[in-house]
């Protein structure tokens, strides 16, 4: 497969918001991989580290929030030829206890930079929307065309709005948008915490040899997605003409049982202590979880690489060599 893709980022200039968070941080390596000139990261660090925000001369880090105006326009003066727009307000539980809060981050911060992108004439913005949030309970696999307005949670509602707006700033300015829906994604740079994706709390939960807590049956399915196959599918959403308009799921297009994960993880780490049954959350409506890939496939030439088991073995090294640090971060 050619990588031309990765040649539209040597010497550019790339804003990714939420670019501390845990896709955002391999995004900016990433980007920094393809050489780009500069990549600038705006996060205001409320789910991420500064250690886990890439070291390197060409970052430049605005630790602020997107609701900021000071700061948007900080974010943009160096004239990003392409945003990514990631961060975000995360995730459904979160947004069950904090709702304003995600509409404000969600909601008016996407159509603040989407507002910033189109006043200083950007070449494209890639936004980060979520196909676990936006297609309801539509029949399985999920693809692009399936849109519910029967969501679940305030997270799904604005996730769904974000895209609303990508599609207004398109329509009427003419902002080139490209709209990526991620599914499960998991790998390392996660830290885990009370709001965080399963995978990495089972980690940590396992590294402390403690019984993992599965909240359902553990039969539930879920399209885990690694972290770098979804980075991969950004920066080909990011570059390639055939993409703008568009939404696109970034999946594996495979599902697996919640259970099984569990117990790999506990074979991986070594941990005895086996799993624990709790209570499903109320708007946890999904039993299964599954993805087409199909026009990510066709239009971008999208493959999901990494194996599952694959992606938790580095996931694992990862929790390893930054135990110290995760422990000290990781909120509960
Ligand atoms: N992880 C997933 O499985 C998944 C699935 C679907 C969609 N998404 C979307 O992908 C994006 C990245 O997800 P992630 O897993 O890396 O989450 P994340 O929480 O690790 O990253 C989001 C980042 O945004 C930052 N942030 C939050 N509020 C901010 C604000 N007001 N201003 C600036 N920065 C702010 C956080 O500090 C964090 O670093 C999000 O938009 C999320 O909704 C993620």
């Amino acid at each position: 497969m050619s990588d031309s893709y990765l040649r539209h980022y040597a010497g550019a200039r790339v804003l990714v918001t939420g670019g501390a968070g845990a896709i955002g941080g391999n995004l900016s390596r990433a980007l920094l991989d393809a050489g780009a000139a500069e990549v600038t990261i705006l996060d205001d660090l409320s789910s991420a580290a500064r250690w886990t925000v890439p070291q390197d001369p060409r970052v430049v880090l605005l630790v602020a929030s997107v609701l900021d105006e000071r700061d948007l326009k900080r974010a943009f003066a160096g004239r990003p030829a392409t945003v990514f727009h990631l961060a975000a307000l995360f995730a459904n539980q979160n947004s069950i206890d904090h709702p304003e809060d995600d509409l404000m981050v969600n909601g008016l911060g996407t159509l603040k930079v989407l507002q910033y992108a189109h006043l200083t004439g950007v070449e494209r913005m890639v936004y980060a929307s979520s196909g676990c949030s936006v297609y309801g309970k539509s029949p399985l696999p999920l693809r692009e065309e399936f849109l519910s307005i029967d969501l679940a949670t305030p997270y799904q509602i604005t996730k769904m709005l974000g895209e609303l707006y990508a599609n207004f700033y398109r329509n009427f300015y003419g902002v080139q948008t490209v709209r990526t829906r991620f599914f499960n994604s998991f790998g390392p740079g996660e830290i885990p915490g009370r709001y965080r994706n399963v995978i990495p709390n089972f980690i940590y939960w396992a590294m402390r040899g403690e019984p993992l807590p599965i909240t359902g049956t553990g039969e539930e399915t879920r399209d885990w997605t690694f972290v770098g196959d979804i980075v991969d599918g950004l920066l080909r959403a990011g570059a390639m003409k055939e993409a703008l308009g568009e939404a696109f799921n970034l999946a594996s297009g495979l599902e697996t049982r919640v259970i099984d994960v569990a117990s790999w993880i506990n074979e991986a780490t070594g941990n005895k202590a086996g799993v624990r049954y709790i209570e499903r959350r109320k708007w946890d409506d999904k039993d299964r979880l599954l993805a087409s890939i199909d026009k990510a496939r066709s239009v971008l030439g999208y493959e999901a690489r990494t194996d599952l088991k694959a992606g938790l073995g580095q996931t694992v090294e990862w929790f390893r060599a930054n135990w110290r640090d995760i422990q000290e971060t990781a909120r509960f």
